[in-house]
Parts: C-alpha cells; structure tokens; sequence
C-alpha cells in the first residue's frame, strides 16, 4: 500500500506561468521577527528584536511583520517599545499575527494601540488533515465559524480604532496540502465580510506551511487561485513558501511568475524548520538578472553577522551570495579564467564573468577572495595573488616553475596557502640564497 501521496499538477487549459520571467520585484514582507523568530532554540530578546528590526529597515523591507503580540510578554512588550518609543519609521507598516480566536485578537489590537500603521495577519488552518484531526469541523463550519466570524471582529475592531491606518491579511493555512476549491470558498468568504476593494485591497497569503510538493505545483495552485479568486482586483495575493523539500526558493520564485505580488520570508532561510524561503537570495537572485530587488544587500557581511547575532545560527559558508566561500575559486582553471575575465574588463561592462554570477563588489565582498590557493590550484591563481597582493609580476617561466614549488608545499600539507605563505615561499626559494 502506499504511504506517500503524490502531488498532481493542476490542470489548467492555458498555463501561463512556465513561458513567463520576472520583470519587477515582488512586495516583499520579512517575517524574521515572527515566523524566524518562534523556531530560534532561544526566541529573541527584546535588544535582539530591536536590532533585527533596525537592520530590516536598513535593507529596506517596507512591510515587516514585528511578532505575534499575544503569544508572550515579550512580544507584545516588544510591539509597545516600537509603538511607544515611535520607533516605526513612516514609510514602514508593521505587521502582527494573531489566530482567528477572539481572546488573542482583542489582545492583538491592544499591542497595536497608538500605531500609525499596521497590518492586522490572521490566520486559521484549512486543510482537511486538519479539519478531520485537529478541531474536528465541516468545511462550512469553518468558513462561518473561524473564517467569516474572525474577519468581521477584526473589522470591527479596527474601525473603533479610527486613529490607526488599518490593512488586514489572511492566511489560509497549510494552503499547500488543502483543497483548491476549499481555499477559494474562504479566501472569498474573508474578502466579503473585510469588504476589500480595489482601493483598500486585503492581503491573501498563501502559504506552504509545509512545502509538500514540487515548485511547478504550488505555482500551478497560486495560478489557480490568482485566476479563480471572486475578486482578484481587491487582493494583494502573498505568498509564504517554507523550504521542507529543498525547494522554496523555487517555489517563490515560480509563484510570482504565477500571478503572485508579494513574497514573505525571511533573511538566509531563517524560520521553522528547514526555514521560510531566503528573501536575500530570490532578491539577489533578481539582481543578479538585472532587476532592482528594491532591497539593499550592498553590505552582506554586516547583514549577516547581524542575522548570526540575532538568531544564534551561522550561515553556512556555501550559502548562496553570502557563505565564506561563495566568491572563492580554488581549481586552478577556474583561478585562471576569472584572473583573465578580470584583466579584460572595462568601466561599465556588463558583468560577464566565468564561475562568478555576481560582482562580489556590489554585495560588499572583496575580490581578495577569489583567488584562494591549494593542491587544486595552478599557475594563474598563484600568479594573480603575488601580483595583486605582493606587486610581484611573474614572467611566464617563472609562473610554471613557481606554482611547482607552491604545489610541493600543498601536496606535503594538503591545506591552504595564503597570499602571505606565498610570499614566505618564494622568499625562502628565490630571495634568500
Ligand atoms: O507557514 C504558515 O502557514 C504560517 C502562517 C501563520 C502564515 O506561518
Ligand atoms: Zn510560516
């Protein structure tokens, strides 16, 4: 029998989205203080949220969703700090999440007293396993009762709350693992009873609580909801991959080609899990196409060590655009064609380097790194640090006879030989006799 259930893709007549590319940035939500936070083996302290917030701005994230106020003092003391101490630049919203139960969102509107603008994110399962396991209700129940019932309070809480600028979101979830037509009956519902328009649209997020399924089919489910929602020109349609298959890049990615305007996720791939998708890389990755993110990484070390700080985890060095070694070539015809692709670039080219998918300069990174020298490496690599680190231009001879020297050396070791143990050796081979 089989254990496993297999993920068919949706039909649709004339599908759109594998023919399509990216032309514009998506809106982008980080949820580090809140879907990252709340899978941190130690949560964020308030200093620490306070930073991570400081840095989000700093990216230029517009909509940051701060916590889940009614979960712990924390985060709600950690709301009222931003609040009280008017921390909230003014071109950011905030964004809080609260379960469709009505203790948890009055105690939700009360973190958000005093706030200029915040986004109100609701959220109640609707997947079947869920329905049948958990809380045990019909799918009409849970339109009325968590869907529709939820929406209206939390539309009436805000309009007696008139001082604040007021948007709302709704997250179906498990939407990744839950019948299409089933998400559409309450992702129509909340829309109703918001009594959205094209002019105060309602955030729809989709998530993949757990990602299930290949790219290709989550994309396929958000096209579907993109071209079968009642009223597509009242939602800002969101996503929130997580990353369980490997794949949640792709996945975001693939869904903004869908239809999708807006991604959630989080810094590095932080969040529960295998983590929410990395924003850094679908943003780098649109950059590196050419395409503003809208999103400043051209300092990618300090945003990651302020990640590191935050959360307690270390970016992997091979992680993409940021790891240690992502910018480091160690084989020698890899070292030998980026020191020539360097050597024949002019101001203003377009970036067209071997082995290099961006310009480590834009993030940055130094080009010191490139060029880092073993066993594996030849003559150009060795070459190019005595030169750009030491002045010492190698005639050609020289070159072959030196990089045999060096690779005695790394034979002997098997480690790494830095622009300075190059210097040590060619010292000791050809200066000192
Ligand atoms: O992954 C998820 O489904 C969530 C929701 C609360 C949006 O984080
Ligand atoms: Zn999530």
């Amino acid at each position: 029998s089989k254990k496993y259930r297999s993920f068919k893709p949706v039909h649709l007549r004339d599908r759109t989205w594998p023919d399509a590319v990216i032309t514009k940035a998506p809106i982008w939500l980080s949820t580090d203080l809140r879907d990252g936070n709340q899978a941190l083996i130690e949560p964020m302290n308030q200093a620490r949220k306070l930073r991570m917030f400081e840095q989000l701005v700093k990216i230029g994230f517009k909509e940051i969703e701060v916590g889940f106020p009614s979960a712990s003092e924390t985060e709600f003391g950690f709301l009222r700090h931003l609040i009280d101490n008017n921390l909230i630049p003014d071109d950011v919203t905030v964004q809080v999440l609260t379960p469709a139960r009505e203790a948890l969102i009055r105690r939700t509107f009360e973190s958000l007293k005093g706030a200029k603008r915040a986004i109100v994110h609701f959220y109640h399962a609707v997947a079947p396993v869920m329905r049948r396991v958990v809380f045990d209700m019909t799918q009409d129940q849970v339109i009325e009762e968590l869907a529709i019932k939820h929406a209206t309070l939390i539309k009436e809480l805000a309009a007696q709350n008139p001082g604040t600028d007021w948007r709302f979101e709704y997250s179906p979830e498990m939407f990744s693992g839950t019948e299409l037509e089933f998400s559409k009956r309450a992702v129509d519902a909340v829309v109703e009873a918001i009594g959205a328009t094209k002019e105060r649209p309602v955030i729809i997020n989709l998530p993949s609580t757990v990602e299930h399924s290949t790219p290709n089919i989550f994309a396929d489910m958000i096209e579907w909801m993109h071209r079968n929602v009642a009223k597509r020109e009242a939602i800002i349609l969101s996503v929130h991959p997580h990353n369980d298959r490997g794949t949640g890049t792709a996945a975001g990615e693939f869904a903004v080609m869908a239809g999708a305007d807006r991604v959630e996720g989080c810094l590095f791939g932080s969040g529960e899990r295998t983590g929410n998708v990395d924003v850094v890389n679908i943003a780098l990755n649109l950059y590196s196409q050419g395409i503003n993110p809208g999103l400043d990484f051209s300092n990618i070390d300090e945003i990651r060590q302020c990640a590191e700080y935050c959360t307690q985890l270390p970016v992997h060095p091979r992680h993409p655009y940021v790891g240690d070694l992502v910018y480091t070539s160690f084989s020698g015809s890899h070292q030998d064609a980026i020191k020539k692709a360097f050597s024949a670039r002019k101001e203003g080219d377009i970036w067209e380097m071997p082995y290099l998918p961006l310009d480590p300069m834009d993030l940055g990174r130094s080009y010191e790194a490139v060029i880092r020298v073993n066993s594996q490496s030849g003559k150009g690599g060795i070459a190019y640090l005595m030169e750009a680190e030491h002045g010492a231009v190698l005639p050609r001879r020289l070159q072959i006879e030196f990089s045999g020297v060096v690779q005695e050396v790394t034979d002997a070791s098997g480690k790494e030989v830095t622009a300075a143990d190059l210097w040590t050796i060619f010292q000791r081979e050809y200066l000192e006799t």
